[in-house]
């Protein structure tokens, strides 16, 4: 299953930690949303977006990137690290709605705490320092292990 990983992780590296041990998972192709050659979605099977969540969205390059994509069908999955709750996927709703608008598949979404020194966190050394650690990276692997008998 040819896959590609479109990351934007601009805060402290932590969603490109995830995006890594799901790539080596897969075997994947991994990207930033600027480096995305729109024609060639075609030739993958399989496209994970992920992020860190910033003023409650993923980053607005991913946003922009999947209004610009072609109505390619393909399964996807979403991903991401939050300095907060983000338990419920509910953050990933804006791109969810524009996958769904291209006729993107949504397989499984993942996501799980980030290192945060945003604003005034800052002050106290910041938030959820180490994370994401080890067992999340295992989490991601796991995740990424389960997304390859997809249908
Ligand atoms: C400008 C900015 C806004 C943020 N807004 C939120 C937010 O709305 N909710 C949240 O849970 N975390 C928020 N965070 C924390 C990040 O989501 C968290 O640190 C994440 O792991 C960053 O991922 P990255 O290192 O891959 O960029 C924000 C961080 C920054 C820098």
């Amino acid at each position: 299953m040819k896959t590609l990983i479109i990351c934007e992780s601009v805060h402290h590296g932590n969603t490109k930690k995830i995006a890594d041990a799901m790539a080596a998972e897969l075997n994947a192709d991994i990207k930033k949303p600027g480096e995305v050659d729109l024609g060639k979605i075609g030739e993958y099977d399989l496209i994970g977006f992920g992020s860190g969540i910033y003023m409650g969205k993923l980053h607005k390059n991913l946003l922009k990137l999947a209004d610009n994509l072609p109505e390619a069908g393909k399964k996807s999955f979403i991903f991401s690290t939050a300095g907060g709750d983000n338990e419920s996927m509910k953050n990933h709703k804006a791109l969810k709605d524009k996958l769904a608008s291209k006729g993107f598949k949504l397989i499984d979404e993942f996501t799980c705490r980030g290192f945060d020194t945003f604003g005034p966190l800052v002050l106290v050394g910041g938030l959820n320092k180490g994370k994401p650690d080890e067992k999340d990276l295992g989490s991601a692997r796991e995740f990424a292990a389960r997304l390859k008998g997809s249908k």
